[in-house]
């Protein structure tokens, strides 16, 4: 990392345990891009979180990591400004969470909320695997390492950016000074995308995604089963805006704000039929994700490119990351973290 690149530095990721759907560009994808530019941004394809609730199933995990490979490079990231880089392919970053790991109570990781749903949406009751459990410490391990201060995420990571404040206040105070920075979330303005189908949330295990390579056909049957108003039951009955998941996509991804809310003032006089509304809501779709499945299209004749993509991105990061955490420093106050407990006793004297 060049020292005269003032620029602030990004860290995010994904767990590659299957393609990125319309969810994940609007709660941090579509930033992602944007970001490139004023940010030294990192992409981090999370194999060894992923690995966490899959370890019976490794194939899916490196199955998945050219793939959402492929859904970066589709939507716009550009290898030569944002470093993509493989998790499992940097040993620093095991190195840390060891060490972070005695910073951090077991009861504290159980109150983790993302972690408590998790357990309950996974059913592991009592059997959590260990590394589940501690993957937010992991995952401290992974922001500290960049020194990252800006993480793009959807909401549901908040969490893990506070445990990893938490650890980053905790190693400063260890070591007398303010060797890691403190990171904040950067969360879209869009909150969290419901399914086509209304539930909550998108997610491939509810079968209610849109994946951004989704098929003219695929996205045609996605917006006819969305979820409108069930008491909208003629064109000119007034109808209900709110929880109309139809307009929530809109918001989401039309890009004319002032007809959408045109369409919705018409909408709640009544008079407007949910077909025309779903129309257009398909129209915005197509225009957005053709280009997406092209240019994924594209990439995939040549996974050889992607390979060196990440190749490259990953030797980047593994030298970023060993900096952070040099143990062949035998500088005491360098501005390196020095892991042996020896050294942290000597530093207090
Ligand atoms: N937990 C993130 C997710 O499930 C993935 C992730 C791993 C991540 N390491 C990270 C995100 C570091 C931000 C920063 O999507």
């Amino acid at each position: 990392m060049s020292n005269a690149d003032q620029r602030p530095i990004i860290l995010t990721g994904d767990r590659p345990t299957g393609q990125l759907h319309l969810g994940h560009f609007v709660g941090s994808l579509r930033s992602r891009v944007g970001l490139q530019d004023s940010h030294h941004q990192h992409l981090l394809l999370a194999d060894a979180q992923a690995l966490t609730d899959n370890a019976d199933n490794p194939d899916k995990v490196r199955n998945n990591i050219l793939q959402v490979a492929l859904d970066y490079l589709a939507v716009g990231i550009d290898p030569t400004k944002t470093t993509i880089c493989v998790q499992s392919c940097l040993p620093a970053l095991n190195e840390l969470t060891m060490l972070y790991l005695n910073f951090v109570t077991v009861a504290r990781l159980e109150r983790n909320p993302t972690i408590k749903s998790e357990i309950q949406m996974r059913g592991f009751e009592r059997d959590i695997p260990a590394g589940f459990l501690c993957y937010p410490v992991a995952q401290a391990a992974d922001i500290t390492a960049f020194k990252a201060t800006v993480v793009p995420v959807g909401e549901d990571q908040i969490p893990m950016i506070e445990q990893t404040n938490e650890v980053v206040r905790r190693v400063n105070r260890q070591i007398g000074h303010d060797l890691l920075p403190e990171c904040k979330a950067l969360l879209s303005n869009m909150g969290r995308l419901p399914g086509f189908d209304g539930k909550a949330k998108m997610s491939k295990s509810l079968g209610n995604t849109i994946v951004l390579n989704a098929s003219d056909k695929d996205i045609k049957k996605a917006v006819n089963a969305m979820y409108t108003d069930p008491n909208h039951l003629r064109i000119e009955d007034p109808g209900q805006v709110e929880g109309n998941i139809v307009f929530t996509y809109l918001d989401a991804f039309d890009p004319n704000k002032e007809e959408v809310e045109e369409l919705k003032a018409h909408y709640r006089r009544g008079g407007l039929g949910d077909g025309t509304v779903k129309k257009r809501l398909e129209g915005v779709l197509k225009e957005l994700i053709t280009p997406i499945r092209e240019r994924r299209a594209e990439l995939e004749k040549d996974p050889d490119y992607i390979m060196d993509v990440l190749k490259q991105g990953t030797e980047k990061c593994r030298n970023i990351t060993q900096q952070t955490l040099d143990r062949k420093s035998t500088r005491l106050n360098s501005s390196h973290l020095v892991i042996s407990y020896a050294v942290f006793c000597l530093k207090k004297k």
